[in-house]
This record gives C-alpha cells, structure tokens and sequence, in this order.
C-alpha cells in the first residue's frame, strides 16, 4: 500500500443554531473523528444514519455550511488541505459522489453536466456513461426525464470522468440494482488498484466488506474503531463492542439485533457513545476514550488497553 492520501485527525463539527428567541446554542454532530487514506486503497466508513459521514465528506470537500465549526487537521499529501487548496482540487483531484441526487443541475442536459463545462470531452462522457451501461441517448435529457437509479449512475459518470487521486463515494449505490451495484463498486476498486485512493461510504458493512481494504466504523460522530477487512471475517478480532453488534448483524452470522437506538444529537452522553446501548458499559467509558492501536488496526473502547494510535 502506497503513502498517506489523506489523512483526517481528531475532526470535530459543530453548528450554531438558534432556539426559541434569540438564543443561541452549538450542537456538536460530530468530534474525534478519524480517517486515512493511502495511495491503491479503498477505505469505507460505515455507520448508521446521522453517524455523521456525510458530514465527514463534506467537511474534507470544504462544502459544509456557513453555521459550520469545523476543528481538527486534515491532510492531504502529508500537507494540510486548506480552504484555498480544496478549492482548487475539488471537482478535479479530488471528487464527491454525493448522496443527494438534487446535486445535478434540473437545467442542464446531463451530456453538458458529465462533460462538466469542458469543450471537446464528447468520447470521455460518452465512455463514463457507457462504463455504467448508460448509452448516448442519456447525454440528451435532463436530470427530470431520468430514474434514480440512472442519476445515480449519471452522478458517478460526473466524478470520475476527471480520473481524480481522490474519490469521496457517499453511499453511491442506492437505487441500483445489485449488478449495477457491484459495476460500481467493482469500478472504484479499479481505481484504487489503479492509484487513487477511494473513500466509500455506506451504512452497509456487507457491502464495504466485498470491496475495500479497510473499514472505519463511527458511532454518533466519532470513530469507534478501525480495521482491515480480515478483521472483520470474525467476531473474536473486532474489539469494539458496536462493531461486534454490526457483525452479528449481517445476515450471515444472524441478524442479530441490538436493542436502542443511536442518541439524539443534542443528548450525545460524554465519553463513548455507545454507553447507552453497551451491555459491558463501565464508569470509564463516561470520560474520553483515546483511539488505541490492534493489531489490525485501532480501537475507542475502555475494554481495551495499550498504546495509543497516532
Ligand atoms: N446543517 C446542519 N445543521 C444541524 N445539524 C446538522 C446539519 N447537517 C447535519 N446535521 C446533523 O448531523 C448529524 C450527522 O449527519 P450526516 O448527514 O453526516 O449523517 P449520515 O451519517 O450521513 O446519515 P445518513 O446515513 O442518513 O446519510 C445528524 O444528526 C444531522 O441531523
Ligand atoms: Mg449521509
């Protein structure tokens, strides 16, 4: 595996909103969170909804809101990726897949969107579209004439017609049916073999665990644990106590449910996250956990000691 793409150290995310009157208050939606890539690497960050990776992915696009607090370092290349930086990378070396479909312009005809404003790129839109089994035709319409599972696909066409270093995949395969679902995903694993570095995001741990090399699980806005993807082949190598109830829930290894639910935002406990669900809870896991190393990776849980990851 190749140098450090990217490199997201201790990110946390606030907004400011305003309640009753004029008062104000921060909610923080996200804080201690973790992330690298590596050059030839496909990362998925996987998490339940409101987990915060959306966020994750705009915070490193440099698109989140003006009520945003954003503090912690991102890296890429090894150097900081400041507002300047990400703003000349964005769209070309560094790409999003968005989640949100309403990201294509309702007024322009997808071929132009593909192309990007670019003059003279007719036979790479048409290959991009054509990769994900979308013929000429499609150059025509607008983004109104198309199903989802066609925007999706347009979407995807739009990113990486640039061959970007980086690619950001917010969950990019709703809407798809499982052939085309595995197209896509086969393809970022092209270009991570490639030399880009990939970063797929999706609440789908059995899917992020047929492509990527590496899986990051967050729990309400903080890394709770990392690891490669034998790691996750069994139970007994995972350490944190919601990774093992992620495992226990795919459907090869049962189903199994976990009773409660992610908290609230505004009712996030300090400490660990998972406090409020974890059958092995302890008085320590109210303080701040440090990210600790494993042996394939590192883990935020009370349960396990040792040195701290970097
Ligand atoms: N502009 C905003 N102002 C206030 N809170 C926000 C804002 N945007 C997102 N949030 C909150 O931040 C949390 C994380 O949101 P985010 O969209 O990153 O979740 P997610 O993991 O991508 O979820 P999903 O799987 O549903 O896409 C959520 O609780 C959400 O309500
Ligand atoms: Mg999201």
């Amino acid at each position: 595996m190749g140098e450090y793409l990217l490199e997201v150290k201790g990110l946390s995310v606030s907004f400011c909103q305003y309640e009753k009157g004029w008062k104000r208050s921060r909610i923080q939606v996200i804080r201690e969170l973790t992330v690298s890539v590596r050059t030839g690497e496909m990362v998925a960050v996987v998490g339940a909804s409101g987990s915060g990776k959306s966020l994750l992915a705009h915070g490193i696009m440099g698109v989140l809101p003006y009520n945003a607090s954003v503090s912690g370092e991102i890296r890429y290349q090894g150097e900081i990726l400041t507002e300047k930086k990400i703003r000349q990378l964005r769209g070309k070396e560094i790409v999003l897949v968005p989640q949100s479909v309403s990201y294509l312009d309702p007024l322009m005809k997808v071929g132009k969107q593909v192309e990007n404003g670019k003059k003279g790129r007719t036979g790479q839109c048409r290959e991009a579209l054509g990769r994900y089994g979308l013929g000429p035709e499609t150059e025509q319409l607008y983004p109104f004439q198309l199903s989802g599972g066609m925007t999706r696909r347009v979407l995807i066409s739009t990113a990486v017609i640039e061959k970007p270093k980086l690619v950001i995949a917010d969950e990019p395969t709703p809407g798809l049916h499982l052939e085309a679902a595995r197209r896509v995903l086969g393809h970022f694993r092209e270009m991570a073999d490639e030399g880009a570095g990939v970063l797929l995001i999706t609440h789908d741990l059995e899917l992020a665990l047929q492509t990527a090399d590496r899986v990051v699980v967050l729990y309400g806005g903080m890394t709770v644990e990392e690891a490669d993807r034998e790691a996750f082949q069994q139970e007994e190598t995972l350490f944190h106590p919601y990774s093992r109830a992620l495992y226990r829930a795919m459907p090869e290894h049962g189903f199994s449910f976990v009773p409660g639910s992610q908290p609230y935002v505004k009712e996030m406990p300090e400490g660990c996250p998972y406090q409020t669900r974890c059958r092995e809870v302890k008085e320590s896991c109210r303080k701040f956990v440090p990210l600790r190393k494993t042996e394939r990776g590192s883990v935020r849980c009370v349960l396990w000691g040792g040195e701290e990851s970097r």
